[in-house]
């Protein structure tokens, strides 16, 4: 197959095109604007014969055009990704994810193209801590900042094209992905960074908010396993029973690291913060016969650190900007 795989110099896209090429033999041509999120250093090495990038914008339907004339199949990912930023400066989300996802499917359509949506568990809302309910395929839509409300915006439009034109498009919501190639604005890198350079890491609020994490060969696993059987105009929840609360995240961040587990900072929390997302993907397992494979989230940790201690070229550049912002905030 040929792919054509938005955002894929993004974290999860770049991991998904490294999953690709190492269990398929599928060709990947990259769509990707290299904003600040996207690092074309995340594809090196890769086989040039099997790999491509096109830099450019998703809201340009020129460009689209003739790149999904030539595809067999889209793996859409790109998308402005970062809450915070969503409350600082709303207007890109728009523009990417809503307009962005728009002119993709348009394309997809003309040219009958398979189409897989990736989407995010945030577009279902938050939980109480002690709901003993988890995020599935039925849960009524509720997001909360302008960021997962424009991607809430993005599956209605796959859904409308789905009904409306015939696309044959599929949607997964995932939770919280960790691992290698994450941009350190998120909260994992920026807690590994901020240790490696000396800065205490930074906890919103009270820390007692739950993500529930799981690392990106599991989600690249699911996409691909979602394109190859999910139904038409399905949606798909994955995620690996890996909810933890952000306290704890830090707590053992630092122990990894060798420092005390109570050196960090409690610092202004998110605006309208999420307090919990718990995802149940009983019906990927039981329907498509997915199962993630990194069950110990420790250890996932533990590499992930090693991965950012190794590859501080990767991530440097961007540490002082980063942190400059939260500065701002009071974060
Ligand atoms: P990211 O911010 O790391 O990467 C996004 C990529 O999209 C970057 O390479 C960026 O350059 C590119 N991009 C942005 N605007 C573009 C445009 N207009 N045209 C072309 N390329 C553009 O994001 P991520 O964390 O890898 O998330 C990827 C996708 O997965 C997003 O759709 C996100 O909503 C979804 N998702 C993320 C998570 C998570 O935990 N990070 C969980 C579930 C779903
Ligand atoms: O659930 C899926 C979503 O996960 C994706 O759709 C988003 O693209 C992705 O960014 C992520 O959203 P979150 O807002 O949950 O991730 P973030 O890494 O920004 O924050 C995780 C939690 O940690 C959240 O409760 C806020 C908190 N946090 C974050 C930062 C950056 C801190 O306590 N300190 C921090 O410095």
């Amino acid at each position: 197959m040929r792919l054509l795989v938005t955002g894929g110099a993004g974290f999860i896209g770049s991991n998904f095109v490294h999953y690709v090429v190492a269990h398929t033999d599928h060709h990947v041509t990259v769509l990707d604007k290299l904003t600040y999120a996207g690092n074309a250093d995340s594809l090196k090495g890769l086989p040039e014969d099997r790999v491509e990038l096109v830099v450019g914008d998703i809201a340009n339907p020129a460009l689209v055009d003739s790149l999904i004339a030539e595809a067999d199949a889209v793996v859409h990912y790109a998308a402005e990704s970062h809450n915070d930023n969503s409350l600082d400066d709303p207007r890109p989300f728009l523009d990417t994810n809503v307009v962005g996802t728009f002119t993709l499917l348009e394309a997809a359509r003309r040219h009958n193209v398979r189409f897989h949506h990736v989407s995010t568990d945030e577009v279902y809302g938050d939980l109480e801590l002690d709901d003993p309910q988890r995020f599935t395929e039925l849960t009524p839509y509720n997001p909360s900042s302008p960021y997962s409300s424009t991607k809430a915006a993005s599956d209605l439009l796959v859904r409308a094209w789905v009904r409306s034109f015939g696309v044959k498009a599929t949607i997964s919501n995932c939770s919280n992905n960790y691992g290698p190639f994450q941009h350190i604005e998120k909260f994992i890198p920026r807690q590994i960074t901020n240790v490696l350079r000396g800065i205490r890491p930074k906890l919103y609020g009270t820390g007692e908010n739950v993500r529930d994490w799981i690392h990106a060969d599991d989600h690249s696993s699911a996409v691909l396993t979602i394109l190859e059987k999910g139904v038409i105009g399905e949606t798909y929840l994955i995620g690996a029973d890996g909810e933890e609360n952000n306290k704890n995240v830090v707590e053992t961040i630092l122990e990894l690291m060798g420092q005390p587990r109570d050196a960090y900072d409690h610092v202004a929390d998110r605006a309208g913060h999420d307090l919990r997302y718990a995802i149940d993907s009983t019906r990927l397992r039981t329907e498509l016969g997915w199962q993630p494979q990194y069950r110990d989230f420790r250890s996932g940790l533990e590499a992930t650190i090693a991965w950012y201690r190794e590859n501080e070229a990767w991530w440097a550049a961007d540490k002082d900007r980063v942190e400059a912002f939260y500065a701002s905030k009071g974060q």
